[in-house]
């Protein structure tokens, strides 16, 4: 049966390790310089309706890398939704091609072309969620040897798609989550309850110091996210302050990690001196995007055949 994988709660923790330990493999082996051509012959759909660096470019490279085929759709190329019907443009790709991955504004959107499509698709990012994105966060800790059950987690900034993902993350993985925004940017109630029935151990506060003392991990992500460019001024002066500087970095344990799913804008979210500083991995993070998500695409190949 086809799988899809919109958000991280769609898989269980162990399918959730099988694909971390399928993306080790796939990243050993692309650095010994051995040909992995496990996806040869498909082809796969990549629908746009934002910009993209790091996903549109490490999904098209992962593929090539498979043996399979990369179509790149920008929002001009098929406008989803206006040039015809959601579901009409899924009946027509799942003719063509073997996945889809879609990048959208509403996670409706992404629901809808799951429901009417015969083949796996893959959020590339929703306003809702950015699985994958978090899926390369927790490789990168994982392959740090940094445990996945027991550690300790800070998000400081918006309640948004990220911290929305890192809530299902802790739901499955079992670590602790603070997040800390300011009022009127808590993340959707209804994802909490969900990440929280779901075993996740989550903290929502306001206050940026209690988030981060102690934690293994420092998170941020940027104010305002795409499709929010209107409200950048606002949002700007409710984040003040909302900032992982060297103050907020000495409050996490001494070889806490900083992390950020880029694009990272300096000054705001994250000073120069902590992104460029010796405890940030954000650049590992990036690279990391191509390894799980070629292991996400294998893995979902794997259970349609
Ligand atoms: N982190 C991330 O998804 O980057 P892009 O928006 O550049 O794809
Ligand atoms: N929250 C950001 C993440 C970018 C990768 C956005 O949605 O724009």
């Amino acid at each position: 049966m086809k799988r899809d994988f919109l958000s991280l709660l769609d898989c269980s923790r162990d399918e959730l390790q099988a694909i971390l330990d399928l993306a080790a493999e796939l990243k050993a082996a692309l650095k010994a310089g051995r040909e992995q051509p496990l996806l040869r012959g498909k082809a796969m759909a990549m629908i746009f309706e934002k910009p993209s660096l790091r996903t549109h470019v490490t999904f098209e490279l992962g593929m090539f890398q498979l043996g399979g085929y990369p179509i790149y759709l920008t929002p001009n190329d098929i406008q989803l939704g206006h040039r015809e019907t959601v579901a009409d443009a899924a009946r027509n790709l799942e003719r063509f091609v073997d996945l889809i991955m879609a990048r959208t504004f509403a996670h409706e959107t992404l629901e809808e072309l799951a429901r009417c499509a015969q083949k796996p698709v893959i959020n590339g990012l929703s306003d809702l969620l950015h699985p994958c994105q978090v899926l390369a966060d927790c490789f990168t800790l994982f392959e740090r040897g940094v445990n996945l059950r027991s550690m300790r987690v800070a998000f400081i900034g918006d309640g948004n798609n990220m911290a929305h993902s890192w809530m299902n993350a802790a739901a499955r993985f079992g670590f602790e989550l603070v997040i800390a925004c300011p009022s009127g940017y808590q993340p959707s109630p209804l994802i909490f309850d969900r990440a929280h029935a779901a075993g996740g151990r989550i903290t929502i506060t306001g206050d940026v110091m209690e988030a981060a003392q102690g934690v293994d991990v420092l998170y941020t992500d940027t104010w305002a996210s795409m499709g929010q460019e209107a409200e950048a001024d606002e949002r700007r002066a409710a984040f003040l302050g909302y900032q992982i500087n060297g103050d907020v970095l000495r409050r996490a344990s001494a070889d806490a990690v900083v992390m950020h799913c880029l694009p990272a804008h300096r000054g705001e979210e994250i000073t120069d001196e902590v992104m460029d500083g010796p405890q940030s991995i954000v650049f590992d993070q990036a690279e990391n995007r191509l390894h799980a998500q070629k292991a996400v695409m294998v893995w979902l190949m794997r259970q349609v055949a």
